[in-house]
């Protein structure tokens, strides 16, 4: 049977996608001022229940037995961080989208990995729809890239690359932008939200059928999220942010969505003149420069996903300046947590914290979420309110319940060596947390009790 199409006008928001019938001035679902534009569509009309069965388009059920599974190709693009980031490598027919600010490297890193991709005489396809050709030929020669068999197409026109990708058959495709990208059903202009969703939606069908695996480049808004509907980054597998540190030249590419990985993981990479170069070691950058025994500083080692980062946290403790409101400030450290630490710092250990101001801060900011830290945390305060430094080569982990015990953390033994590896000669440990203390060469002090803490840092005055 036949289904007959007719227009309507709907208006969506541009910030988060949301749908209405009318114009509205504040988006319901995410606040937004005036974010709704207009976009007439092609719409069905409504198919009654028996009908539906008759649509049909022949696809039948298998059973698990049957299906062939599609292992990622471990470690192929031969950049470490960005394999790590998807989960181990590129699996084939998956929807990639890749989101960042305007110039933080996206079209770097995509032809970076397109390069190694197509090494061995393998075909890809980058396809231009914001720089010509000429631009990114000039940027293939800035990075290096000797790559005889990548492909350049600069067309917007969905069905263009669908076309060219067919006949290609390319071993992954990078479409730089999304935004870009027209389909031939939306009468809505470029970058509008039914053009990207259409756009996209024939797209990681191409890509689901043919196997080719897709990343999508997508420009964020001012507010951060990819620019689009929001149900774009339901659409694709996995979605990626490249962002920026503080301490620049660094970037940091981080999974927010990854069907087929942890999103616990980043990569971290340091733009330079040939490219984006992977650092294997993030502790340098975070450590790098650090003051040696000031008082209020230490360091931790947190885990990002699989990997040990050592961090340096500080702590300020300051005569409050105005009385009676003590301030606290956070950065990289949920406030929460840190006044949690403060109230069992001043009940445990008898600190006077009420007329003081307390400023904490990560460095090079990373966000720690985890409460391994804890005792990190603890450290710093109480070294800042002595004025005593901590020796900078002692580290500190632990949890911190609210009777001041000590709870344990876990890859403990991972913490440990990568201290080690960062010539840390003593660490300050949960009780019974260490399962096997061979596996370590660097000392450790196992602590019970938050009261033990001031005994264990400053041993010589207690
Ligand atoms: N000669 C150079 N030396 C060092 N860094 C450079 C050089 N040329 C460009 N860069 C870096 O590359 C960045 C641009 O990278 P790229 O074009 O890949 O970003 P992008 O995320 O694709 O940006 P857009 O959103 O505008 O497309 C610049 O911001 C700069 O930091
Ligand atoms: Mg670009």
């Amino acid at each position: 049977m036949m289904v007959k199409k007719k227009a309507k006008t709907t208006f969506y928001c541009s910030s988060c996608g949301h749908q209405s019938p009318k114009w509205l001035g504040k988006c319901p679902s995410c606040e937004s001022w005036n974010t709704f534009v207009e976009e007439r569509e092609a719409t069905d009309e409504p198919v009654t229940f028996p009908e539906l069965a008759s649509l049909n388009k022949g696809s039948h059920p298998k059973s698990l037995a049957e299906i062939k599974n599609t292992p990622p190709i471990q470690g192929q693009t031969k950049i470490a961080e960005f394999d790590r980031v998807l989960g181990g490598g590129i699996v084939p027919g998956a929807v990639t989208l890749v989101g960042g600010d305007p110039g933080i490297g996206k079209s770097t890193l995509l032809l970076e990995v397109l390069a190694n991709l197509s090494a061995n005489g393998q075909k890809t396809m980058y396809v231009t729809g914001e720089e010509s050709p000429g631009q990114v030929k000039l940027r293939s020669e800035r990075l290096q890239i000797d790559a005889p068999t990548l492909y350049l197409l600069a067309a917007t026109e969905v069905g263009t690359i669908i076309s060219h990708s067919l006949e290609l058959k390319p071993k992954a495709l990078v479409i730089d932008s999304i935004q870009t990208v027209t389909a031939p059903e939306s009468t809505s202009p470029p970058g509008s939200v039914s053009q990207i969703r259409q756009a996209t939606a024939h797209l990681i069908n191409l890509a689901k059928t043919t196997g080719i695996p897709l990343f999508l480049i997508g420009h964020v808004t001012k507010e951060g999220a990819i620019a689009g509907p929001r149900i774009l980054e339901h659409m694709v597998d996995t979605v990626l942010y490249f962002e920026s540190g503080t301490q620049h030249p660094y970037r940091i590419l981080r999974a927010v969505k990854n069907r087929f990985g942890s999103t616990n993981e980043i990569g971290v990479f340091e733009m330079t003149g040939s490219g984006l170069q992977g650092v294997d070691s993030p502790s340098h950058i975070f450590l790098a420069e650090r003051p040696a025994d000031l008082a209020g500083s230490l360091v931790t080692a947190t885990m990002e996903g699989t990997r040990p980062i050592l961090t340096e946290i500080q702590a300020l403790v300051s005569g409050s300046t105005m009385a009676g409101i003590p301030r606290r400030t956070t950065l990289g450290i949920d406030k929460g947590r840190a006044s949690l630490m403060i109230a069992v710092l001043e009940k445990r250990l008898n600190l006077l914290l009420g007329d003081k101001d307390i400023f904490l801060n990560v460095i090079g900011g990373l966000k720690i979420i985890e409460p391994a830290i804890d005792l990190g945390l603890m450290g710093a305060i109480l070294s800042s309110y002595l004025d005593k430094a901590i020796p900078a080569t002692t580290l500190l982990l632990g949890e911190v319940g609210l009777a001041g015990e000590i709870r344990r953390v876990n890859f403990l033994e991972q913490r440990l060596n990568e201290a080690q590896k960062f010539g840390f000669t003593r660490a300050i440990i949960p009780k019974n947390n260490l399962a096997s203390a061979d596996k370590v060469t660097i000392s450790v002090a196992e602590i019970d009790n938050i009261t033990e803490l001031p005994a264990i840092l400053f041993p010589k005055e207690n």
